[in-house]
């Protein structure tokens, strides 16, 4: 392929949110016409004060939640109406907000449990590979997962989405409960991820940590977006701290 293509194709929207109307009851919608897009093989990350529809941006894109107009393209089909499962086997991976392991079981049973959608076959050798990647883990394989720290744990719920080999990786609020140091060790994960292809929407509420690892940056307020700007851009503003910070978007 002729190098010249290369501009193109990294600047791809992977993620397209069309006008997308969506909430819990018809009576009440969070999301009011969102528009906007995420790149391949960057970070793209949402935030904006609470209940400003950050989460419910990831649960819409995973087919938890149908959008009840608009539409949403994952690399430029509609996928409005999919199931989370289906999803899933298209490529996308959703790490929710919070503690979502079988706590009783090992991380290695864990892992067997992401993949089980996985022919016998692959399973194996993919959770060898995400051993390979989180040696940690790899330490405590047989240990029971309610026995690892914060920062173990997300990176088993992060490692076992990864199982799948997905082109998009959702995150909600990944350094909530963690150490600053081992949030850091967390993002750098993720960068590693981005930087190696996997496309990354992420919501946190630590905006600042956040922004220094994305690309793309969202403000949302009240379902739509407030700005859309080069997080690196945002990162210097030196009205961040009043924008962001000190509670609502201006
Ligand atoms: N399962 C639910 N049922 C009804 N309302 C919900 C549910 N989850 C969230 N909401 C409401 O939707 C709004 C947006 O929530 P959410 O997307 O979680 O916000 P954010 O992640 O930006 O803090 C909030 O007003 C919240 O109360
Ligand atoms: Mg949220």
């Amino acid at each position: 392929m002729p190098a010249y293509w290369m501009p193109i194709l990294v600047t791809e929207s992977l993620i397209q949110f069309d006008r997308v109307v969506a909430g819990y009851s018809p009576a009440l919608m969070i999301l009011n016409a969102l528009t906007f897009n995420a790149r391949v093989g960057e970070i793209t990350l949402l935030i904006g004060p609470n209940g400003a529809g950050k989460s419910t941006v990831l649960k819409t894109l995973f087919g938890i939640i149908t959008p009840r107009t608009g539409t949403v393209r994952f690399a430029g089909e509609v996928i409005n109406g999919k199931t989370p499962r289906a999803l899933l086997a298209e490529g996308i991976a959703f790490v929710p907000q919070g503690r979502n392991l079988f706590p009783a079981l090992s991380v290695f049973h864990n892992l067997e449990l992401g993949g089980i959608t996985l022919p016998r076959a692959l399973l194996k050798p993919r959770i060898e590979e995400v051993l390979d990647r989180f040696p940690r883990l790899r330490e405590r394989a047989g240990n029971q997962a309610s026995t690892l720290s914060g920062g173990e744990q997300k990176q088993l719920e992060i490692g076992r989405a990864l199982l799948l080999r997905p082109k998009v990786l959702l995150i909600d609020e990944p350094s909530i409960g963690l150490s600053p140091k081992i949030a850091a060790d967390v993002f750098q994960m993720l960068r590693g991820l981005a930087d190696a292809g996997t496309t990354v929407l992420m919501v946190e509420q630590n905006v600042r940590s956040g922004l220094k690892i994305s690309d793309r940056a969202i403000a949302l307020e009240m379902g739509k977006v407030a700005v859309d700007r080069p997080a690196v851009e945002l990162l210097h503003d030196p009205n961040l701290n009043r924008l962001f910070l000190g509670g609502a978007v201006a």
